[in-house]
């Protein structure tokens, strides 16, 4: 976890738990690289998780979090549970406002659960930690810094020894192509060399697992093909597993080894869709198309546009509250 990544963390999450545990380090206890740590000893997994499966990177159990704020409550997910094992790239795709930033904070350990557990290994996660890096749609860089020292970020917060980041950041710099331009300033690249920055930052601590919050976003087209051919690349290199949030099914499709979709707020998992197939993959196949088809009739039966706890206007007028073919399975889906 970055500086940045700390800064951009609810102070007040760590007020919510009802057990007094604390969720969100202090800047002392991250600084000394506890960040994340159990304070005590590890927890047993109970038997309804995956007991003997020791592949399974992350466990998420019946998670669920209701949000508070000014006395209102906003239920964002209901109930989840998921496995996501060792090096498999797992998708989360739903309806905008479902909850999916929700579910990636919580499994970072940026917010509390309001119900269940989230497992990291055989750990119960209660804070966010050095073994789950974070790769954010605005890249949240450190435009001060050069590449290099942007990528050495999480090493040198560490104490690791110069010489020793400096030989890893050239590493993870060649692993996302970007050698020529160690020396170069955030502000000279492209938004597609932005978020390869931010993936090698990710990556050169080795986390067990990858939180990818919509990567491409931000991204043209044609960068986000890119991109996304690139992490094919990383994965070959690094049997990274990654937890990756889109709107785009077929991005999904093209990447992921599970796609999970999501219900409308308050969330739980609609359909797992299992994709059976290796990495590269041709898009313009019949069965590509026909895996995209279905997760886009789950997500169309879902796309509820009406808030329930806040009526809108649509709620009155002769608008139909699903809206068919709001989902596009060719590129992104609009929200
Ligand atoms: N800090 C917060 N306080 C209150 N409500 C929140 C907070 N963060 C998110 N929400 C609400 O929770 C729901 C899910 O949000 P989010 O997880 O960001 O959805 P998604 O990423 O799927 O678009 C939304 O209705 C959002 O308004
Ligand atoms: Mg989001």
């Amino acid at each position: 976890m970055s500086i940045v990544e700390w800064l951009k963390e609810d102070p007040s999450a760590g007020k919510e738990r009802a057990d007094g545990r604390r969720n969100r380090p202090s800047v002392t206890e991250w600084l000394k690289g506890d960040a994340g740590k159990r304070p005590e000893a590890p927890v047993e997994r109970p038997s309804y998780s995956m007991g003997s499966d020791y592949d399974v990177q992350i466990s998420i159990r019946n998670i669920g979090k209701t949000y508070v704020k000014n006395g209102i409550e906003t239920k964002a997910i209901d109930d989840i549970s998921i496995d996501v094992r060792k090096g498999e790239l797992v998708s989360f795709i739903g309806p905008s406002g479902c909850g999916k930033t929700t579910l990636l904070n919580l499994i970072a350990g940026l917010l509390p659960p309001t119900s269940g557990v989230v497992y990291v290994g055989d750990r119960e996660c209660v804070g966010p930690g050095r073994d789950r890096g974070m790769v954010f749609q605005d890249f949240a860089l450190l435009p001060w810094r050069t590449v290099k020292s942007n990528v050495e970020l999480g090493l040198e917060i560490a104490g690791v020894p110069k010489a020793e980041r400096s030989a890893k950041a050239d590493e993870y710099l060649r692993i996302v192509g970007l050698e020529k331009f160690a020396n170069s300033h955030i502000n000279e690249l492209s938004g597609g060399m932005k978020q390869r920055v931010g993936i090698a930052r990710a990556l050169i601590v080795e986390p067990d697992v990858i939180l990818m919050d919509e990567p491409f976003g931000a991204l043209d087209a044609q960068t986000r093909n890119l991109m996304q051919a690139q992490l094919i690349e990383i994965l070959k290199n690094t049997k990274q597993t990654i937890i990756f949030i889109t709107h785009s099914v077929d991005e999904a499709v093209y990447l992921s080894d599970k796609v999970v979709v999501l219900t409308k707020r308050p969330t739980t998992v609609n359909e797992v869709v299992e994709i059976p197939w290796s990495r590269p993959r041709n898009r313009t196949t019949p069965e590509f198309n026909s895996i995209k088809r279905e997760i886009v009739e789950y997500l169309e039966h879902e796309n509820v546009m009406v808030d329930r706890c806040h009526p809108s206007p649509l709620e009155s007028s002769a608008v139909p509250a699903v809206m068919p073919g709001h989902f596009s399975s060719d590129s992104g889906v609009s929200t």
